[in-house]
C-alpha cells in the first residue's frame, strides 16, 4: 500500500508540474458533450465485453483505449487516435487500434481486470494478450504513429555499422546497448527479455562490436551492457545479466545524480523518473538566476555523490518553474533557498533559508533521524460554526478518528468545478444532520493541507466515510454529471467493491449522505 501511495503523491506533484502528461482520475469534464458523430467509417475497432478477448487474441499487436464518454482528455485524443489508426492500418506489421467504453456497466469488469484507474488509459497487448504494457507515448497523431511503429518492431535494434549507431544513439536521451560476441545464449536472451519488458520506456540496441559505439572502451571484455545518457558520466557499463539486476541497473542509472527541475522540456523524462522512484527525494529550490546558484549547485552535487546508491535522490529546482511544487508542498517564496525531503510514505522534512554550507549537515541529520517532520496545514479555524465543518491537517486525526462519530469527509481543491457543484449539496446534507450529535459532515482543502496516509486522494472531490466504530471507507467513482441544484447523476462505490458501483439519478439532496451512512456503515 505504502508504495502505491508514494506513487500517487509523486504523480500528484508531476501533475501540478506537467499537467499535460497525466490525466487525473476524475478529469474535469467539459460541460457540453461535444458529441462527435461517428458518421465516417472508423479505423479504430470498437470492442466491448463480448468480443474483447477474442479480438485481442487474434492480433499480435493491438492497442486498446479505455475511455469514458464524459472525459475531456478522451475527447481531445479521439481525432488524433483515429488519424493514427488510419495511418497504422497500412503499417507492416499491422498495428491495430481499438477502444472500449469503460463507463458502460457491461464493460466495468473488463476495466477493473486491466486496472483502469483514470481516463483515458491506453494499453498495448502483444502476442494475443500474453504481454500487456501501459502506453506511455505521445497523444497526438504523428507521435502515436511513430511511437507505435517502433513498439511493433523488434525490442532491440541491431547495430551493424557506424551509421546505425549514430542514427540510434544521440546525446539527448538514454540508449542501452548490449554488446555480445554472438546473439545467442542465456546472457543475450536475458538482455532481450529486459528489452521486451522496458521497451516502452527506453530504447535498446545490440551489437557485436564495441568500436561502433560513440563512447566507452572499444576493447571491453564481452558481454557487457553499456547505457548511454545525456547527463553525469555520459555512459556506464554493467556486466550482471541477471534479469532483475539488469532491470534495476537501468532504472537507477537513468536517474541523474541531481535532477534539474526547470522549464527545459528535455529534462522532463528524467524528472518523471525522479518522481516515480520509490527513494526519498531531496529537493533544493533556488533562484537559478541568483548570484549564489553555482555555490549551491556544486554543494548539492557533492552531497548527492556522497549518498549515491543510498535510497535518496536529489533534485535542484528553479524557483521560476516551481509554482506547482510550492503549492503542493505549501512552501513560500521567502523560504527560498530551501531544501525539502519527501519520503516514501509521504513524510516530509523542511529547511527554509538554507546556506550552501548547511546542506551536507542537514542531510546527514535527516539520515541519522535527527529531524522533525514537516506537515503542511492551514491554521486551525476559529469558530468553525458552519454546518460543514472545516478540517485542516492539524485537526484531521482528532475530528475523523478521535471524535467517535460518523464522519463524511470531502477532500476538495479550490479550483475544482465538481467540488463547487457538490458544495451546496454537502451544505444541505450537513444542515439536515445538524441536530444529530453522532454525525459530522466535514471538508478539507487537500491542496493547502497534507493528507495523511490513511487516505488515497487522487482526484477531486474525494469522499471518505469514517463510521463511529472506526471503519474507514473510500467512496470511489464519484461522478457528478450535469449537476444543477436539484438533480444530477451520482455514481458511487466503495474501494475494493467496485463491482457494486451504483449509478443513479438523485432528486433528494440527502441521498448522497444516506448512501454513505446506510449502505456503507
Ligand atoms: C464488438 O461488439 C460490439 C457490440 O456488439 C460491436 O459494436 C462491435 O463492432 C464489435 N467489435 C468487433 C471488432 O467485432
Ligand atoms: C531571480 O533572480 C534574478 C536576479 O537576481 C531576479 O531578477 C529575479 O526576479 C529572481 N526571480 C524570482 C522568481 O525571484
Amino acid at each position: 500500500m505504502a508504495t502505491s501511495r508514494v506513487w500517487i503523491s509523486a504523480a500528484c506533484l508531476a501533475l501540478l508540474v506537467f499537467p499535460f502528461l497525466l490525466s487525473p482520475a476524475l478529469a474535469e469534464e467539459e460541460d457540453e458533450a461535444a458529441a462527435a458523430a461517428e458518421a465516417e467509417p472508423s479505423f479504430v475497432l470498437t470492442l466491448d465485453h463480448s468480443n474483447f478477448s477474442d479480438t485481442v487474441a487474434k492480433h499480435p499487436f493491438i492497442v486498446v483505449e479505455f475511455y469514458a464518454p464524459w472525459c475531456g482528455h478522451c475527447k481531445r485524443l479521439a481525432p488524433e487516435y483515429e488519424k493514427a489508426a488510419s495511418v497504422l492500418s497500412k503499417n507492416d506489421p499491422p498495428v491495430v487500434l481499438a477502444k472500449v467504453d469503460a463507463n458502460e456497466d457491461v464493460n466495468k469488469e473488463l476495466a477493473s481486470k486491466y486496472e483502469v484507474k483514470g481516463f483515458p488509459t491506453l494499453k498495448i497487448f502483444r502476442n494475443g494478450g500474453d504481454i500487456i504494457q501501459e502506453y506511455k507515448g505521445p497523444r497526438e497523431a504523428d507521435g502515436i504513429v511513430e511511437f507505435l511503429k517502433k513498439q511493433a518492431g523488434p525490442a532491440s535494434a541491431v547495430i551493424k555499422s557506424l551509421e546505425d549507431s549514430s542514427n540510434l544513439i544521440d546525446d539527448k536521451k538514454i540508449f542501452i546497448v548490449g554488446i555480445f560476441q554472438e546473439f545467442s545464449g542465456e546472457e543475450f536472451e536475458n538482455y532481450i527479455k529486459v528489452a521486451e519488458k522496458l521497451r516502452s520506456e527506453y530504447d535498446f540496441g545490440h551489437t557485436s562490436e564495441a568500436k561502433l559505439l560513440p563512447r566507452g572502451d572499444p576493447t571491453v571484455k564481452l558481454p557487457v551492457v553499456r547505457l548511454f545518457k545525456p547527463f553525469d558520466e555520459l555512459f556506464v557499463d554493467f556486466k550482471d545479466f541477471d534479469v532483475d539486476a539488469l532491470e534495476k541497473f537501468i532504472e537507477s542509472a537513468s536517474i541523474p545524480v541531481v535532477a534539474t527541475f526547470d522549464k527545459d522540456p528535455s529534462n522532463h523524462p528524467f524528472l518523471i523518473k525522479f518522481f516515480n522512484s520509490p527513494n526519498s527525494k531531496a529537493m533544493l529550490f533556488i533562484n537559478f538566476s541568483g548570484e549564489n546558484f553555482d555555490a549551491f549547485k556544486s554543494k548539492l552535487y557533492e552531497v548527492a555523490e556522497n549518498y549515491k546508491g543510498k535510497n535518496i535522490n536529489f533534485l535542484i529546482g528553479d524557483l521560476d518553474a516551481s509554482q506547482g511544487a510550492f503549492q503542493y508542498f505549501g512552501l513560500k517564496e521567502d523560504q527560498v533557498p530551501l531544501i525539502i525531503i519527501q519520503e516514501n510514505d509521504g513524510k516530509k522534512y523542511l529547511q527554509p533559508n538554507v546556506s550552501p554550507d548547511q546542506i551536507a549537515t542537514w542531510v546527514k541529520d535527516y539520515i541519522d533521524g535527527n529531524l522533525k517532520p514537516y506537515r503542511k496545514s492551514e491554521p486551525i479555524p476559529e469558530g468553525n460554526n458552519d454546518p460543514v465543518k472545516i478540517v485542516v491537517a492539524d485537526t484531521l486525526q482528532e475530528v475523523v478518528f478521535g471524535s467517535g462519530k460518523n464522519v463524511l469527509l470531502e477532500f476538495y481543491a479550490p479550483w475544482c468545478g465538481h467540488c463547487k457543484k457538490l458544495a451546496p449539496i454537502l451544505d444541505e446534507v450537513a444542515i439536515s444532520f445538524e441536530n444529530n450529535a453522532d454525525v459530522i459532515i466535514a471538508k478539507m482543502d487537500a491542496t493547502a493541507n497534507d493528507v495523511s496516509n490513511e487516505f488515497d486522494v487522487q482526484g477531486y472531490p474525494t469522499l471518505y466515510f469514517s463510521s463511529a466504530s472506526g471503519k474507514l471507507s473510500h467512496l470511489t467513482h464519484l461522478i457528478l454529471q450535469k449537476m444543477n441544484f436539484n438533480h444530477g447523476v451520482i455514481m458511487l462505490a466503495v474501494e475494493g467493491e467496485e463491482d457494486k458501483t451504483v449509478s443513479w439519478s438523485y432528486k433528494d439532496k440527502q441521498e448522497l449522505c444516506y448512501y454513505a451512512l446506510i449502505q456503507i456503515a
